[in-house]
């Protein structure tokens, strides 16, 4: 009887109160189901007559709610305006951002396409074979330490991984087609490293591949020296040092001279002037023979740069993990550019 009243009194203010209402009467150890539980133990006489009543209660406590909950519903937080002025302008709308890496990559591919690369693609859980054996690792080489490569599945001669570099995508190419090729391949790489500012698990390539006959090595630094005008700016200085890649002989990075201080020395270029942007090399005839390629007939060059670095160069970005963190206070700053 007690309740009941307070049931037909209850006139909330506002939905907080609805929703009072609610944990009091109606959850599972409100006081609807503890009468219901005090009901079990009364005799058979007294059920008949209560049961009726209690049901009714129930039954009124449920409508309450349900009525309440609409008129606060209705209401909502933006009261309805008598007309609505039809001939006001409507409320434009929000475009997003491109993020920067694709703003990169894609520019990255338009200046290859201008010299007739096309563009390849290939699985992100690889083989050990193209990852790494047909690229020439050594069965012993540290880069495919556990440290370095995130394995799915042992598997007798031919792991399964996660790809470390796009390099995979070269090696189907090659098996799977017939010189020449000219293709560059985007794409995301996993590499096993602690998330720091400086270094992530996840990361993105852009991989190049040329193979014909008689390509040297001018080609390459003539093809990578264009790529760099384009991207940074004519009069960005190249360099390049000897390195040394399983899968390239003779192997080099190239450094730019810096984007920032133009040479003059910062904190980027560790008061070098310089900043390595790429890995490059001649393919190893080994590779090509791997692949069913002719190593006496064709040659061919590749080159390999990370799209986090050069978006970094690009866009003065000093910590890798807001690349992957998707903040709109970051993202919104870069171009809709469709
Ligand atoms: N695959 C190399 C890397 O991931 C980059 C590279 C590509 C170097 C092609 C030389 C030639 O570091």
């Amino acid at each position: 009887q007690q309740y009941t009243e307070e049931i037909e009194r209850f006139n909330p203010q506002s939905s907080e109160e609805v929703e009072a209402f609610r944990l009091r009467f109606l959850v599972a150890k409100g006081i609807v189901r503890g009468l219901f539980e005090e009901f079990k133990s009364v005799s058979p006489d007294e059920k008949r007559s209560l049961g009726k009543v209690l049901n009714e209660f129930k039954q009124a406590a449920e409508q309450k709610y349900k009525a309440m909950q609409e008129r606060f519903a209705s209401a909502g937080p933006r009261p309805k305006q008598a007309a609505e002025d039809l001939t006001l302008p409507g409320e434009g709308f929000v475009f997003g951002s491109r993020h920067p890496l694709s703003l990169v990559r894609k520019e990255i591919v338009e200046i290859f396409k201008k010299l007739g690369f096309i563009v390849a693609d290939g699985p992100e859980i690889e083989d050990d074979w193209h990852n790494f054996t047909a690229l020439n690792f050594p069965p012993e080489h540290p880069a495919r330490d556990m440290q370095d490569t995130f394995f799915i599945k042992k598997q007798e001669g031919n792991d399964i991984a996660l790809r470390t570099h796009t390099s995979s995508v070269q090696v189907r190419m090659m098996e799977n087609g017939k010189p020449p090729f000219r293709a560059i391949m985007p794409g995301r790489v996993y590499r096993n490293e602690a998330i720091s500012a400086r270094a992530h698990c996840f990361f993105h390539q852009v991989e190049g591949l040329y193979v014909d006959e008689n390509v040297s090595f001018a080609d390459l630094k003539q093809t990578l020296y264009y790529f760099v005008q384009e991207l940074f700016g004519d009069g960005t200085q190249v360099r390049f040092r000897p390195s040394y890649f399983p899968f390239t002989e003779p192997s080099a990075e190239m450094d730019i001279s810096c984007t920032i201080c133009k040479g003059q020395g910062c904190t980027l270029c560790k008061n070098t002037g310089w900043v390595e942007i790429l890995g490059c090399g001649m393919v190893d005839p080994n590779v090509l023979e791997n692949c069913g390629i002719d190593s006496e007939r064709y040659s061919g060059f590749a080159f390999g740069m990370g799209i986090e670095r050069i978006t970094n160069l690009k866009y003065e970005i000093k910590d890798l993990r807001l690349f992957s963190e998707n903040d709109v206070r970051f993202l919104s700053q870069f171009d809709a550019e469709l």
